[in-house]
């Protein structure tokens, strides 16, 4: 496909680990400049010096949690003094915490997650989408899961909150008509990062058994979509794209061995 990223810049939320780092990776190999956010400091400058030195091209940092939004718009109001307006935002920062059923559950992780996931989400892009409305132009990838189309047992507010990721996906874009702005989301089934890591609160051990008997996606293969769904000409929108491993066809339907 011709619509090459190549010297675009693209905003990454959650670009410290797993899938965020994915693509900061293959879209810095592919000559896009970065914008990347996460709370882990260390980790946003070492991904800055790496992808700088590796590929040449530009990084900028972000050191904050979605969950604030007045951060959120310090961004956005720093970019525009700079003059740059994304073109492409990759609302990726997301997590599940915990696995419980729901009358055991901790409030706790519920609000993370419901803040994170959601409100996160809407936070980010309420501060840069005006930018990319006032353009007439930009792409906005919206990382949601196959738990927003489908609910497993004990995974209830984690559910809940992908199956709005799909809500908003569906209605940034139903406000986008008319623009030259597209908007997809990537719902990805089992994909090996840290995720696990954090939704069993640092239990390694349970994390790993996730993917115990079956290749799992790697972020990687999630980066490859987005770029997919960011190359396609600018008449293209596409608008969702649902990825399992070959293993798993389902919440409930899988071929370990
Ligand atoms: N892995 C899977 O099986 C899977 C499947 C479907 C969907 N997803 C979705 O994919 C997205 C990325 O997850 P992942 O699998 O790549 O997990 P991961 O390796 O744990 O990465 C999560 C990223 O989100 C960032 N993040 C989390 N909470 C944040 C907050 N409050 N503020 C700012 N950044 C925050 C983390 O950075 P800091 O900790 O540095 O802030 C990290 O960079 C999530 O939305 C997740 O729900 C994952």
């Amino acid at each position: 496909m011709s619509n090459s990223v190549h010297g675009k810049w693209v905003l990454i939320t959650g670009a410290t680990s797993g899938i965020g780092r994915a693509c900061a990776e293959l879209f810095a190999k592919n000559g896009a400049s970065l914008i990347l956010t996460g709370r882990r400091a260390e980790r946003l400058e070492s991904a800055q010096h790496i992808l700088e030195e590796k590929y040449g091209v530009k990084v900028r940092t972000y050191n904050f949690d979605v969950r604030q939004f007045p951060e959120a718009v310090k961004m956005a109001n720093d970019l525009q003094e700079s003059e740059i307006v994304p073109d492409i935002l990759i609302n990726n920062a997301g997590l599940a915490s915990g696995k419980d059923k729901i009358y055991e559950g901790l409030i706790s992780d519920w609000e993370k997650m419901i803040d994170t996931n959601i409100k996160g989400l809407l936070y980010i892009t309420r501060a840069i989408l005006p930018m990319m409305v006032e353009r007439g132009e930009g792409h906005i990838i919206n990382i949601g899961s196959t738990a927003g189309h489908i609910v497993y047992p004990e995974g209830n507010v984690y559910n809940a909150s992908k199956f709005a990721v799909k809500a908003l996906n569906e209605a940034i874009n139903l406000d986008l008509v008319g623009t030259e702005i597209r908007c997809a989301s990537i719902d990805p089934g089992a994909c090996e990062t840290e995720f696990s890591e954090v939704r069993f609160h640092g239990d390694r051990e349970k994390a790993a058994k996730v993917y115990d008997g079956y290749e799992p996606l790697h972020p990687q293969d999630i980066a490859d979509a987005a770029l997919y769904i960011c190359s396609a000409p600018p008449h293209v929108n596409i608008t969702n794209m649902v990825i399992y491993p070959t293993a798993q066809r389902s919440a409930y339907v899988w071929g370990k061995k």
